[in-house]
Parts: C-alpha cells; structure tokens; sequence
C-alpha cells in the first residue's frame, strides 16, 4: 500500500504489462481523493492516452453528461480504469492486463475509501463485482463490499452505439443518487 504521491510515481512508470510498449501516457485517474462516490471504467482509449486522463474522448463527454444528472461532475468524485495503459486499438484488457494492474485501483481504494463504486461497463462489472456478472441483466443492482455499496452501468460507448439503453441508464443513475441520499456521500 502507497501513499498517493508513491503511488502515482510508481503507477507513471509501471512496466508490469505488455501494455506499457504501446501506451503514450498512463492513465492514473482524475477528481477528488476524497470522493464518496467512484466511477471505473475498464482502460484508456485513444483521446485518454493521448491527454494522460481518463474519459476525454466521446464516450467521456457522455459520461459528463451522465454525471451531471446527478450532480457529479470530475471535481466532486474520482474516475479511474481497471488498466491505466491503453488496449491496441481499444480491445478488451486482458485477463492477465488486468491481474497486472489491479492493485494500482485496489490501492486508489483505499487510499479513497468511497461510500460508493459505479462500475462503467461490463468489463469493471465482472472484475469488481463477479467474473459472471451479466451487465444487461443486472445493471442498477446493488452489492454491498467491506462497506462499500457497488453498482454497475452501461458503459457511455456502449449507449453510444445504442441509444435505446438510455432509458434505462437514466434509472440507474436515479437509483445511484438515491444511494448517495441513503449513505449520506458528499457530492
Ligand atoms: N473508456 C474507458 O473505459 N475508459 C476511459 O478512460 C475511456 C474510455
Ligand atoms: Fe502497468 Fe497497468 Fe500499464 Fe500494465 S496497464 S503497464 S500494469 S500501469
């Protein structure tokens, strides 16, 4: 377990994966390291290698929008990614990308200590909450983890290629607010 400052510095230079030969920048993270609330997507695209942050190309702007809904917004809580180093051509992280990189989320964790973790997608769904965890069934749903509340959404690209999971996502961010009204999070 690092402190932030370490933690940052080490995760900037990280070559644990294969990932680090094709990434620009590492994708560490961005908001307030005392967000009650998290959102973590599954890894860097091509915008968020080039910038060093997560969640500025369209999809992240999808995203912002989504967060405003409900009052969240990158200063008030904290975006990460599972992977901090971009996927060639945006595939999938692999299994062993992600046991790699997973204790740099892990400790941003803990460092953090949220009330609540929005899982973005089904990739941070199955790695956060269970390897068989079915995003379309079970998006909206709550788990509760060492105190910690955890849902799953569709990821913005996702509602992106389909609008008509729109609606729905609109549901589970009413539902995400109301478990920040439960907990007593700080927006
Ligand atoms: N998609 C993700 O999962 N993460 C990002 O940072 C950007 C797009
Ligand atoms: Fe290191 Fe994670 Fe980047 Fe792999 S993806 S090189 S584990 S920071």
């Amino acid at each position: 377990m690092f402190d932030w400052q370490n933690l940052e510095q080490v995760c900037m230079q990280c070559t644990k994966c294969g990932l680090c030969e094709t990434r620009n920048n590492v994708v560490f993270g961005v908001g307030l390291r005392e967000a009650d609330v998290m959102f973590i997507g599954e890894g860097p695209g091509e915008q968020e290698d080039l910038k060093g942050e997560p969640f500025v190309g369209p999809a992240g702007k999808l995203l912002d929008d989504m967060m405003s809904i409900i009052d969240l917004n990158r200063k008030n809580s904290y975006i990460a990614n599972i992977v901090k180093c971009r996927p060639p051509r945006n595939r999938d992280p692999l299994e062993t990308e992600q046991d790699a990189c997973i204790d740099y989320l892990r400790n941003q964790v803990a460092l953090i200590k949220p009330k609540i973790i929005v899982c973005l997608g089904r990739i941070a769904a199955m790695r956060l909450i269970r390897p068989d965890f079915r995003i379309t069934r079970e998006h909206g749903t709550w788990t509760e983890r060492n105190g910690i509340w955890i849902t799953a959404i569709y990821h913005p690209s996702a509602l992106l290629r389909d609008v008509t999971k729109r609606p729905e996502t609109f549901d589970d961010l009413l539902s995400i607010r109301e478990k920040i009204r439960e907990t007593g999070a700080k927006v």
